[in-house]
């Protein structure tokens, strides 16, 4: 399947579906991966591994609901043109319209820092962290027009250990995102998983 990422920063997410997809068996192929932001370091991750890249700067689009709007469509016409047919959200900064998010439903992957449905959005590690949780993770989900809140395709979970900060739970987390994320994507390129009425469908393999 031709599969677009989407990032915004360092890309390490990026990398690990870009190793996958390596492989002359996987089943997805990274067609193009898409950057908000001009500087962000996921793009010369592409570049290396030979990924076309594109970059939609959400600052040209203006503020507000028009520019959102704007930015999506500008999105979704790239998307197109390059023939996309999975779209995976790796550290991209920004929420999606419901449109956009309508479009490309049971199409559109997201990974996340926690176990969810516990600590959806922002600084999640911190926030693990100020909890006291025991046990973290990582999730990979269908994306709907409620943020976080799709229906889940895989979990990972990993201790948190006394000591741990910010920094040290989130470099334990993305290691298991990393092996995550590969094989979620595979489920639904193979068919094997995929979204029903606000649910999947068919799962047959847990990743
Ligand atoms: C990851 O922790 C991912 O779960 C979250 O943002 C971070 C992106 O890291 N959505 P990277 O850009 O893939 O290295």
């Amino acid at each position: 399947a031709r599969t677009a990422v989407l990032i915004s920063g360092r890309g390490t997410n990026l990398q690990s579906l870009l190793d996958a997809a390596s492989a002359p068996d996987y089943p997805a192929e990274i067609a193009l991966v898409i950057s908000n932001r001009p500087d962000a370091e996921g793009l010369s991750r592409a570049r290396r591994a030979g990924a076309p890249t594109l970059t939609i700067d959400h600052r040209e689009f203006g503020r507000g609901e028009a520019g959102r709007a704007a930015f999506d469509a500008a999105l979704d016409a790239a998307l197109k043109a390059a023939k996309i047919e999975l779209v995976c959200l790796a550290g991209f900064m920004r929420l999606l319209t419901p449109g956009f998010v309508a479009k490309w439903e049971g199409r559109l992957l997201n990974i996340h820092p926690s176990l969810l449905p516990a600590f959806k959005g922002l600084d999640v590690h911190e926030r693990m962290i100020a909890a006291g949780v025991k046990i973290a993770g990582c999730t990979v989900h269908f994306v709907t027009a409620e943020m976080d809140a799709g229906p889940i395709l895989g979990q990972a979970a990993v201790p948190v250990l006394p000591g741990d900060d910010a920094a040290r739970l989130a470099a334990r987390i993305l290691e298991q995102e990393h092996r995550l994320y590969p094989a979620c994507l595979r489920l639904v390129a193979e068919g094997r998983a995929r979204l029903g009425a606000g649910s999947i469908a068919a799962l047959d393999v847990a990743p």
